[in-house]
This record gives structure tokens, C-alpha cells and sequence, in this order.
């Protein structure tokens, strides 16, 4: 049989990067793009060294060209499109919302419109909890209200899957899958492809490696009075690798036509809530580092308590989570080392 051809948007990023991995070590073929606004080709180059492959045809593009989408769907034949490309920062995205409304959802528009054009039925978005702003249960289902969003990033998830949701119903010749990541970490265990944040980071396990390495002077956790059992919020943390392997699951749930409806919904996290103390230590236990940590007044805008309850993915993406919290903690120190090389 012909091997298919994956559209990978944003794929030298954090994700999709190890995406493209798990994509070509279950045998399809990849086109990756990515406009380089938030990387650089690291995580690409060890997509390359992990899987062998000297071929894969790289573009460097953004979405927001339709031009440039256009062309790229006429000189491939894509049978499915993972659109990742998005900006993603919460904080810019409160001062700069052009920017993530521009960017965000042209992208998305464009690799509709392409996609339908030229024959691509199946389309995987990537989502995010943070549709389920403060849930009022834990954890969430799919089926979970979803919340009014609290940042112009949460609000182009939401409008993301509505466009897309709104498409596949109208226009009959795509179908769609959003998967809702809770909260990826880790690295991939060669320590060749990983996090690369830019200036300070936002994100708790970055910021934590940096720490140890000494780029950092103190992780602050923000915040100790929440109404949680140590008093820290409560995420899913879920690794980068198994992340990965859901839409390797997702894929090919529409490649193989196994869809049961033609625009689905799937939480991808463990279903085990973690601490950010729980974090902290499990990160002292598997690096042997002690971490200069303190406690520092909450941070404006968090969720108190999500996490995943991941029974649908697991049930019809045949997908679990099999890495613990120390696995990917252990990837994410073995990562920051090795870039400190
Ligand atoms: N945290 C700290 N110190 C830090 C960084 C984070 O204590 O230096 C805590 C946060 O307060 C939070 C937890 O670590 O309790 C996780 O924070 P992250 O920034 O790593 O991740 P978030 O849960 O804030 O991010 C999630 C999703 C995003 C989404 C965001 C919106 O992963 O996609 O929620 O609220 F945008």
C-alpha cells in the first residue's frame, strides 16, 4: 500500500517535532513546515539524527500566506494536515491580541481552504484544556462546559474548534479531530529534541531545569493558599512522548476512516493530578539536584484544579499514557544538560 502523507504545521516546534517522530516510526510520510517565529531548527535536525532520515522535505513558511499555503497543498499530495502552528504565549497574547487573532486563525483558515481545495479530507487540531477555564468538577471530559476564555490565546482554541467544527458540518468534504492537551512536559529520552523557550520561561518545567543549571537564580510557585491538598495548583502533566503518540492514534483513527462522527473531541492528558510541589520534588528525587525554590503570590489567571479524565481517548484512540511524572522529568533534566554542552 501507498504510504500517506502527513502535513505537519509548526512541526520544528516543541510538539510537533516529536509528532513527526512517532509519524514516521508508525510509517508515514511527513511534509513539515514551520515559519521559525518560536524555534530554530534543533528540534528539526533531531528529528532527523532520531529517525535516519536525511529526506524530510522541510518549508519554511507561515500559514498566514495563502499564496504559500496554496502552493504547497498543489505540489504535495497531503492526506492528512496536523495544524500546530500557533502562537502561544498567554501573557503576549493579553498585550499584543492582533497578533494572536491574526496569526492564529488565518493559519487555520488557510489550511481549510487549501485542504478542501485540494482533495485533504482529514484535519487534527491542536487544542488545549485551557477551553475548560476554572472547570467547576475535576476532572474534566470532553463533554465539560466549556469556559469563557480568560486570554486572546485560550480564545483562538476555542474559535479554532468551532472553525473547524463549523466547517466540516457545512462544507461535507473535510473531517476534523481536536485533541485537547493538558499539560505537555519533558523531552524526547535521546535528549535530541525539546523545549526551547525563548527568554525567561513561562512554564513551570522549563523553568525548573533552568534553574538547576543555574540559568535561573529561584523557581517562584506561585501561589500556596489555593484550596488544593498542599495548597499549590493542580495540572495533568503529560509527556511530550505519549502526547505525541495520540495523534499518531488520532491520525490514523481518520486516515483508516474509523471516525464515528466527523468531528471529534479528545482530552489527551494522564487522568493523575500533580502538584507544582509535586513537581519540585519529583524533580529533586530524579536529577539528585537540590532546587533553589521559594513561595511567591499567585500568578494572575491561573486555574486552580484541571485535569484530564481521558477515558474517550483511551476507549476509541486505543491511547494511554504510560510515562510517569519522573520519566519526563528526567528527559527535560537529561535535555537542559545537554544544551548547556
Ligand atoms: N508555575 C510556578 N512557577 C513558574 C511557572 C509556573 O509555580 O515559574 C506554576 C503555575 O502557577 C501553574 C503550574 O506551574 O500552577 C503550571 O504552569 P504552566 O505555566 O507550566 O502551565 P499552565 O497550566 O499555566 O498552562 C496551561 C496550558 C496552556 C494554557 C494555559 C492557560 O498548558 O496551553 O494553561 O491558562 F495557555
Amino acid at each position: 500500500m501507498q504510504k500517506k502523507t502527513v502535513l505537519v504545521t509548526g512541526g520544528a516546534g516543541f510538539i510537533g517535532s516529536h509528532v513527526s517522530v512517532e509519524l514516521i516510526n508508525a510509517g508515514y510520510d511527513l511534509v513539515v513546515a514551520d515559519d521559525l517565529s518560536n524555534c530554530d531548527m534543533t528540534n528539526f535536525e533531531g528529528l532527523k539524527q532520531i529517525t535516519g532520515r536525511d529526506d524530510i522535505p522541510f518549508h519554511q513558511m507561515t500559514f498566514c500566506d495563502e499564496a504559500a499555503t496554496e502552493k504547497l497543498f498543489s505540489e504535495n499530495k497531503i492526506d492528512a494536515v496536523i495544524h500546530f502552528a500557533a502562537f502561544k504565549a498567554v501573557g503576549e497574547s493579553c498585550a499584543e491580541p492582533l497578533k494572536y487573532y491574526g496569526n492564529n486563525l488565518k493559519s487555520l483558515i488557510n489550511v481549510l481552504e487549501s485542504a478542501r481545495r485540494h482533495g485533504c479530507r482529514n484535519i487534527l487540531f491542536s487544542s488545549s484544556c485551557t477551553v475548560y477555564g476554572e472547570p467547576e468538577k475535576t476532572p474534566v471530559t470532553e463533554q465539560t462546559p466549556r469556559q469563557p476564555a480568560t486570554s486572546p490565546y485560550g480564545n483562538t482554541k476555542q474559535i479554532s474548534e468551532d472553525i473547524l467544527r463549523d466547517s466540516v458540518k457545512a462544507y461535507g468534504n473535510i473531517r476534523g479531530i481536536a485533541l485537547r492537551y493538558f499539560n505537555p512536559i519533558g523531552a524526547h529520552p535521546t535528549a535530541l529534541m525539546g523545549e526551547l523557550p525563548r527568554g525567561v520561561p513561562n512554564n513551570l518545567v522549563p523553568y525548573i531545569t533552568q534553574t538547576a543549571i543555574g540559568k535561573r537564580e529561584c523557581l517562584s510557585v506561585f501561589g500556596n493558599d489555593y484550596p488544593t491538598p498542599d495548597g499549590t495548583n493542580l495540572r495533568d502533566y503529560i509527556d511530550i512522548v505519549d502526547l505525541a503518540k495520540a495523534h499518531v492514534c488520532a491520525v490514523r483513527r481518520m486516515i483508516d476512516d474509523k471516525m464515528e462522527a466527523d468531528y471529534e473531541i479528545f482530552n489527551v492528558g494522564t487522568g493523575k493530578p500533580a502538584s507544582v510541589l509535586d513537581l519540585v520534588n519529583a524533580f529533586e528525587k530524579v536529577s539528585g539536584e537540590k532546587l533553589n525554590w521559594k513561595f511567591a503570590p499567585r500568578r494572575a489567571g491561573d486555574v486552580i484544579a484541571i485535569w484530564a479524565d481521558p477515558s474517550l481517548a483511551n476507549e476509541k484512540l486505543g491511547w494511554k499514557a504510560g510515562r510517569t511524572i519522573e520519566d519526563s522529568l528526567l528527559a527535560a533534566w537529561n535535555w537542559e544538560k545537554k544544551l548547556a554542552r
